[in-house]
């Protein structure tokens, strides 16, 4: 390569390596995968030092992807602190022949006998515990390396993760050594979501019409920055632990340290095992690579690590990696399988995809028997027969993925697949939409499969969240009960008591939540629609912009099109939508039934008290902390996550973390406690603006205990 074309490809590679980055940390969705991305690494890595000029400091080869700010919501709601120790991550290769040169390189720098620690490699995200005095005291991401973002809230919730530690068996106090602990340490793992937890997640997340995430590790990573704590509790995240760090530790050897944090409660796996010689790393390797596929979790690799301390310390590490360890990483998991057959399923909004019905095989830990083929461009691209051996691999989608066919294989009777022209389900000729190189029915309003979707999608939780299950809708379709959502308010006792196995109890049961679901707001009104492509997010930033279902329906392509985040496509499927004599009935019928056809007024500003205000909250009011900010968003406030020059006012309520309050009271930044901040709203400020939830209590981000802040005596109430 000459010079000018290393130029360029280095650019090139650059960019595509950060933008990989911020889709797998910030974004959790990856675009390419962990392998490519590797490769890519490596190819700029030897250009960067085969042409040195072209070298740069800021090169994506010189740090660590960071994942600071990656969360669901919009606003970055995380405090950063510094780490104590750089968090660093893993060199890594695919090449057993480069382990070899690792522990050979590792043996010339040290000189003498030494063990390795091998270990697997869990495919989760990295997470840097503090313990004070046993008590787990701050969980920060690895963020850049050198500052995390501050997740203890979320990091309380994960049932492995003890609070507080402890002692073993048999240990005994003494006044030099109450604790068998050191005072403060730092214990750094990964957070990892299993298997199980993972595909119910993307099953809910499927149903709600939510993109699934790629893998456990983007599920685990967006879950951990999640902003509603109490939701992180149900998406069974767990943690295991393998690097302790601290100042003069009392271990010689990783694998004590990790042993005495296994003993004081904390979650260290014990798949390790001590290595001697480069045959035994091989063995475990080896072992692993099968073995792994058992575990009910997902693994990328094995780590392998020097495990005597002092040569760690001997080695030291690069910009970005230890020099004492290593990654060895499998290749991604595959099964191979017979294809049974291919069914043709038909989903809410019309799309067919073909999934084939495979010979049940076991795959990353669960049994898999049917897999998506996508579309018929990708059936005929795999070149697919039924009776194939097909390879099976689990991807981003809910369910496994086919990648390839194995061609030796295929028996003298395999037959090709005939995608259909007609629906399965209502027969009406299929249309193909090229921009998603799927095959639709357009038969919306007749395709029993698609009306059955639509209604199970009406009534369910993130939508009108009206108790009722996939299988009572069927019914209720079958007896001629339901064709449209509006139906459903029409239903009386009588109707329903004809449902099989239906009785009074069941029925009133339907009823009240039917009822209660008139005060469910209008961005979930309007996402329960079912519009093609609008999801929930898209729904919320609609409703926001119109106000009401009526702005909604009157809105031209162009009003559509000045939506954030709505474009071409969703914009006309809007407009669509309510050009369609039916949906205008049918959204009249559901006025009729008292269902919110207009935002709350709460939603839109009720007052300018606090306008060109920003405030950080800090511990637990008599509302909760979702509703504290609604409350300061809707009196034209600004909510910020940390203390800074820029705050205007620290509002405190019972236990406010005393970083903030140290660092307001460091800035000169005014603290005010809740009952002076009500007082400032006044009724009006408060008048409009009703919080959603009671109030409950609110965990605070891992400081320790200190007076709760009240009002200061002789302060005035006016602030500004
Ligand atoms: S040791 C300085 N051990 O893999 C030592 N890391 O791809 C750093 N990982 O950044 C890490 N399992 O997030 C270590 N047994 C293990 C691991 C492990 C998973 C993660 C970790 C690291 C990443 C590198």
């Amino acid at each position: 390569m000459n010079r000018e074309n290393a130029k360029i490809r280095i650019e090139e590679l650059r960019g595509i390596l950060e933008d990989a980055n911020r889709r797998y940390y910030v974004e959790n969705a990856p675009t390419i995968s962990d392998r490519d991305f590797d490769f890519l690494m490596k190819e700029l890595e030897a250009l960067e030092k085969e042409w040195p000029e072209f070298d740069r400091a800021d090169s994506p080869s010189h740090h660590v992807g960071s994942d600071l700010g990656a969360e669901d919501g919009p606003q970055k709601e995380f405090d950063q602190y510094p780490h104590r120790y750089p968090m660093l991550s893993l060199g890594n290769t695919y090449d057993i022949g480069e382990v070899e040169a690792f522990a050979q390189r590792a043996a010339k720098g040290i000189g003498n006998s030494f063990t390795y620690s091998c270990e697997l490699k869990f495919d989760g995200t990295a997470i840097c515990l503090t313990y004070r005095e046993g008590r787990l005291f701050r969980a920060l991401t690895r963020g850049d390396g050198a500052i995390g973002d501050d997740v203890t809230r979320n990091v309380r919730h994960i049932s492995n993760i003890p609070q507080i530690l402890s002692a073993p068996v048999g240990f005994v106090p003494t006044e030099d050594k109450p604790y068998p602990w050191p005072e403060e340490f730092e214990i750094r793992g990964e957070i990892y979501m299993p298997w199980k937890a993972f595909e119910r997640l993307n099953e809910q997340r499927y149903a709600d019409e939510e993109a699934p995430f790629a893998n456990p590790r983007n599920a685990a990573s967006g879950s951990l920055k999640l902003l509603d704590s109490k939701e992180v509790s149900n998406r069974g995240l767990e943690c295991t632990l393998y690097h302790v760090l601290g100042e003069n530790l009392p271990f010689t050897t990783h694998d004590q340290a990790l042993s005495a944090a296994a003993s004081w409660g904390l979650p260290v796996s014990d798949k390790r095992r001590i290595c001697r010689s480069v045959e035994e790393i091989e063995e475990f390797i080896k072992y692993w690579d099968t073995e792994r596929k058992t575990l009910p979790f997902a693994t990328d690799g094995i780590v392998l690590k020097v495990n005597e301390i002092p040569y760690q310390k001997e080695l030291g590490y690069t910009a970005k990696f230890p020099r004492w360890a290593v990654a060895y990483k499998f290749k991604a998991e595959q099964a191979l399988t017979p294809l049974l057959s291919i069914d043709y399923q038909v989903g809410r909004t019309g799309a067919v995809t073909p999934v084939a019905n495979l010979e049940p095989v076991l795959l990353s830990g669960t049994i898999v028997k049917r897999a998506s083929l996508h579309n018929e461009d990708q059936m005929r691209l795999l070149d697919v027969r039924i009776g194939d051996y097909v390879y099976v691999e689990k991807g981003g989608e809910i369910i496994p993925k086919i990648t390839a066919v194995e061609l030796s294989k295929r028996p003298a009777d395999a037959r090709l697949p005939l995608f259909p022209a007609v629906c399965p389900d209502c027969g009406t000729p299929l249309v193909r939409d090229e921009q998603e190189a799927k095959a639709f029915c357009p038969n919306q309003t007749g395709c029993p499969t698609q009306i059955q979707a639509r209604l199970v999608h009406f009534l369910s939780r993130k939508a009108m969240n009206v108790i009722a299950g996939d299988a009572t809708v069927l019914q209720m379709y079958n007896l001629g009960l339901v064709r449209t959502p509006a139906d459903f308010y029409s239903l009386d006792k009588a109707k329903l008591l004809c449902l099989e196995g239906w009785k009074e109890k069941s029925a009133d049961r339907f009823l009240k939540s039917l009822q209660e679901s008139v005060n469910v707001p209008f961005e979930k009104v309007l996402f329960a629609l079912g519009i093609r492509y609008v999801g929930e997010a898209t729904a919320k930033s609609v409703a926001a912009h119109f106000g009401s279902m009526e702005a909604v329906a009157a809105a031209s392509l162009e009003d559509l099109l000045s939506v954030e985040d709505v474009g071409e496509v969703i914009a006309q499927s809007i407009y669509d939508f309510f050009r369609n004599p039916l949906n205008v009935t049918m959204v009249e019928r559901l006025r009729e039934a008292g269902l919110q056809m207009s935002a709350r007024k709460s939603q839109g500003p009720v007052s300018d008290v606090l306008s060109g205000k920003t405030i950080v909250i800090s511990g637990n009011f008599s509302i909760s902390r979702d509703d504290m900010k609604k409350l300061i968003a809707s009196n034209g406030g600004r909510n910020s996550g940390s203390v800074s020059g820029k705050t205007d006012f620290l509002l405190a309520g019972e236990k406010p973390g005393p970083e903030k309050i140290r660092k307001a009271e460091a800035l000169g930044v005014r603290i005010i406690s809740e009952t002076e901040f009500m007082e400032l709203l006044g009724p009006q400020g408060l008048a409009e603006a009703k919080p959603d939830e009671p109030a409950e209590p609110q965990e605070r981000a891992g400081d320790t205990p200190d007076e709760p802040v009240g009002p200061r005596e002789g302060e005035q109430l006016s602030l500004f």
